[in-house]
């Protein structure tokens, strides 16, 4: 008999049911004997025993279908050693649910988060299978997370809408894409759909680059400018705060969020008309593209393979093309940034895109 516990955890992002349903395709294929136990809304589930039995049945027509059958939800790892508000000890709570359901492996689908609490309980002696989700594509020792090339379709898509009316009404569009930390699905987004100006956490843009960005266009007779800009861009004033410093000054902002700032700095500096566009939590929604669907497919089933060799702690991951494991202590806590000086980067810059950095002639 093989029994094994399934959550998804942290944000949601597509092609999360299309992963476990690889998953339990590829256990059942090779397995009879078999118990599956669906932790319901993330470690939640996991902590307060809240889950539901499931057959392969289950995790059929569900490859297209957006979102998690399972419900997720955010459970920050620096409060899973606090006792919740009943004084209860989530991280044994956790360790009693798995024990007592005499589980042989855990799978979890989750992001940067999930992964420091998988390895915890990894280190508390479960067997943990963790599979790379999230549409920031920030999870370090992988090449590529699952949803991360259909939130960039959506924000790709909102860009190529914009370009038709910032070109009509000659203004500056400034459209924020998903990316607090890292800029991923902005650079991605932006490239593919011909941003202008492209603005990451990791590369923090000088205000004077921007507008010269926008004049240079105005001066070569193109009167419409596309700025695509993540949610977590800094100017470099703001990059020599500390982070705390950081903090306490966007706790006091006066804007929604860093589109507004932007319009505004630009407003103030230029006679252009500027408008925000905010696609928001659209980019996490509606069905996998068919990439994350072959991805999180190829991922479910070599994650199969791992439970069915009994080869646990590791991340399942893809490198190079080819689906392989990555110790979860090697994953937990590490962010996969964009480097400012990758091959990337540098092939926007030929083409023209500022990313509100000088560059060398
Ligand atoms: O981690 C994925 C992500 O979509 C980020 O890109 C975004 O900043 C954040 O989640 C939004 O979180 P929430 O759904 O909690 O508002």
């Amino acid at each position: 008999m093989l029994r094994i516990g399934m959550l998804t955890s942290g944000g949601d992002c597509q092609a999360l049911n299309a992963a476990m349903r690889g998953v339990v395709k590829g256990l059942t294929s090779k397995v009879d004997d078999i118990e599956i136990y669906g932790f319901m809304n993330g470690y939640k589930g996991l902590i307060y025993a809240d889950f539901s039995m499931l057959t392969a049945k289950d995790f059929s027509g569900i490859l297209t279908q957006g979102g998690t059958i399972l419900g997720t939800s955010r459970q920050p790892f620096k409060l899973m050693r606090e006792p919740d508000e009943n004084g209860l000890d989530k991280v044994e709570a956790m360790k009693h649910t798995y024990h007592k359901l005499n589980l042989n492996c855990l799978v979890i689908l989750g992001g940067n988060g999930t992964h420091k609490t998988a390895n915890m309980l990894k280190e508390e002696g479960l067997n943990i299978i963790t599979l790379p989700k999230t549409i920031d594509n920030d999870l370090w020792g992988t090449d590529m997370t699952f949803g991360f090339q259909s939130a960039v379709d959506i924000a790709a898509n909102t860009i190529d809408n914009i370009h038709t009316t910032a070109s009509s009404h000659r203004r500056v569009f400034v459209v924020e894409i998903m990316g607090h930390k890292v800029g991923w699905v902005t650079l991605h987004a932006g490239m593919a759909g011909g941003a202008d100006i492209v603005l990451l956490p990791e590369i923090p843009y000088d205000i004077d680059v921007v507008t010269e960005a926008i004049d240079r266009r105005i001066a070569t007779g193109k009167h419409f400018t596309i700025i695509a800009v993540a949610e977590g861009a800094i100017s470099k004033e703001e990059a020599k705060l500390s982070k705390k410093e950081l903090k306490e000054r966007q706790a006091k902002k006066k804007y929604p969020s860093v589109a507004y700032k932007l319009a505004e700095e630009i407003r103030q500096r230029t006679d252009q008309e500027v408008r925000v566009t905010v696609p928001g939590h659209m980019q996490r929604g509606g069905s996998p593209c068919a990439y994350d669907r072959v991805l999180a497919t190829r991922l479910g089933a070599f994650a199969a393979r791992l439970i069915l060799n009994q080869t646990y702690g590791y991340m399942v991951a893809i490198k190079n093309g080819e689906t392989t494991k990555v110790p979860l202590e090697e994953v937990a806590g590490k962010l996969k940034m964009v480097d400012p000086n990758a091959g990337i980067i540098k092939e926007a810059e030929l083409i023209g895109i500022s990313f509100g950095r000088r560059t060398k002639k």
